[in-house]
């Protein structure tokens, strides 16, 4: 069997986690809103329409903010659409996904929601077809002290206090030709700013994001980021990166190996946003708001008719079913934002509720949990206090993509608090079981409280509708703490999460 060794000094602290670590995103796109979370005909659906059973699996989830409404989709929207009498809400086209948008969930209901599920809600602008005025309308319509219009008309519609909204997105994927008024580097760069800076004399205390790429292969990727940032540096606080991963041709390995991908693409937008702080002679450092990241099959999207020209209500759309390796691919991708939460401050898994999401639901019927479901659910749920990052001694296997990949990723947290740490964990290879040593005399554990583990004979294995817990997550077998080593074996193709205590 492999061996691996893993060292983790207690004093090789990389951030204190902040929650917004794990984010979510929900937009109006196929069926994530209308037939996901809510659906007023369901038998556990609430006053507003919204799904029961969807918000326990949210909260069990352990999703914090949550990106809304869009995504493509914000860049056609006209936020004015979703609020006041449900009745006196217009019907329009969706031009980016091709649907028909019945405006009967908005800023108000989705606000109801997110008290309901206890997230904080992270709202984008539509810099695609409107700009200042509507950003800064919208801003007092949501965070307003009542005293004006928009806030009186916010207070008069049911909601006496604002909303408090303290993330804002400066559009979306303004780099994608794809979007709705995509524009060149420069363009972008001027609208955020200029938008960016009234929102600011509005609330300098607002968090805003300006658009990076959408992807590391855009061709303008780096330029975009550089471009972007010397307009609009001095009035934003983050930088957005998005990336999807899939695996393609057969090539599992190098899949397994996706989260060097994300490494990369973090590394280069740091040394951007840093290169255009000191170019400025700026104090300020840009932080990274991870706003879109998951797996997305997307090739297999693009040759399918889902997005067509019938224009339809919440037609199926982007509906990935995800396999063991998928998830495994994704609690690595989670190590990798943890690993470098120093400089991404937030981050937002793309999506939360059927369109390529953890949660499943069937309209009527049952909601479920897809394999990508648990190791979000479980990191959120026990990575609490410090980051830190371990040193990993262990082989290389090659791979097409990256060339020799580590066997072995994983990070650490330490809560000093409540004395409690975490150990998170990914076997890439296909073939080898590998036993890990992993030192942690520094956390002043005693105990192993909870050791799991995801994998499965068969690396393909995915929870459907009619086999909805075919996957979950099993014991880690065999782990032990003696003398400040905690000993684990990693079955292959795995995600493993260790409590200590
Ligand atoms: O998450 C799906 C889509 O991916 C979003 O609407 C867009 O921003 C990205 O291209």
């Amino acid at each position: 069997m492999a061996t691996a060794r893993i060292s983790i000094d207690r004093t090789n602290v990389v951030a204190t986690i902040n929650r917004r670590i794990f984010g979510s995103f929900v937009e109006h796109l196929g069926r994530c809103v209308y037939d996901g979370i809510y659906e007023p005909d369901h038998p556990t659906a609430n006053e507003d329409g919204f799904r029961l059973d969807v918000v326990e699996l949210v909260k069990e989830l352990g999703s914090t903010t949550i990106r809304y409404p869009g995504g493509n989709f914000v860049s056609g929207y006209k936020w004015e659409d979703g609020v006041g009498p449900r009745d006196r809400r217009p019907v329009r086209r969706d031009l980016a996904w091709h649907s028909l948008e019945s405006n009967q969930v908005g800023l108000e209901e989705f606000g109801r929601w997110c008290e309901l599920t206890g997230s904080e809600l992270m709202m984008a602008v539509n810099l695609g077809t409107r700009g200042i005025e509507s950003a800064l309308d919208l801003l007092e319509y949501a965070n307003g002290e009542a005293g004006t219009a928009l806030a009186d008309e916010r207070v008069r519609n049911g909601k006496a206090e604002p909303y408090d909204i303290r993330m804002w997105c400066l559009g979306n994927e303004m780099d994608g030709p794809w979007q709705v008024g995509h524009m060149s580097s420069d363009d972008y760069g001027k609208i955020a700013a200029r938008t960016a800076s009234a929102m600011k004399t509005a609330d300098p205390s607002l968090e805003l994001v300006v658009c990076g790429s959408s992807g590391s292969a855009m061709p303008t990727f780096g330029e975009w980021e550089r471009v972007v940032l010397e307009h609009s540096y001095d009035s934003v606080d983050y930088i957005s990166c998005h990336a999807y991963y899939q695996e393609r041709n057969g090539d599992l390995d190098s899949y397994l190996a996706s989260s060097l991908e994300m490494k990369y693409f973090i590394e280069t937008v740091v040394a951007t946003a840093d290169h255009v702080k000191h170019k400025l002679r700026s104090k300020k450092t840009i932080q990274l708001s991870f706003d879109e990241w998951n797996i997305w099959y997307l090739d297999e999207h693009r040759d399918s008719e889902e997005v067509n020209d019938e224009w339809r209500f919440a037609p199926r759309q982007l509906e990935d079913v995800y396999s063991v390796a998928d998830a495994v691919v994704l609690g690595n991708l989670l190590i990798t934002l943890l690993q470098n939460h120093d400089r991404v401050g937030s981050a937002s898994l793309a999506q939360l509720v059927n369109v390529i999401a953890p949660i499943m639901t069937e309209p009527g019927g049952d909601s479920w949990r897809q394999t990508t479901f648990f190791p979000f659910s479980v990191t959120s749920r026990l990575a609490r206090g410090e980051v830190l990052t371990p040193r990993i001694d262990v082989g290389t296997y090659e791979t097409a993509l990256y060339g020799a990949a580590p066997l072995v990723d994983s990070v650490a947290t330490v809560d000093a608090e409540t004395g409690t740490s975490a150990v998170f964990l990914v076997n890439r290879s296909q073939t080898e079981s590998i036993e890990v040593s992993i030192d942690v005399s520094g956390l002043g554990a005693s105990a192993i409280t909870e050791a799991v583990t995801l994998h499965d004979a068969d690396p393909y294995a995915k929870n459907t509708l009619a086999d909805q817990n075919r996957v979950g997550l099993k014991d880690l077998a065999g782990a032990s703490l003696a003398d400040g080593t905690l000993t684990v074996t990693l079955p292959p193709v795995s995600w493993s999460a260790l409590a200590l205590g």
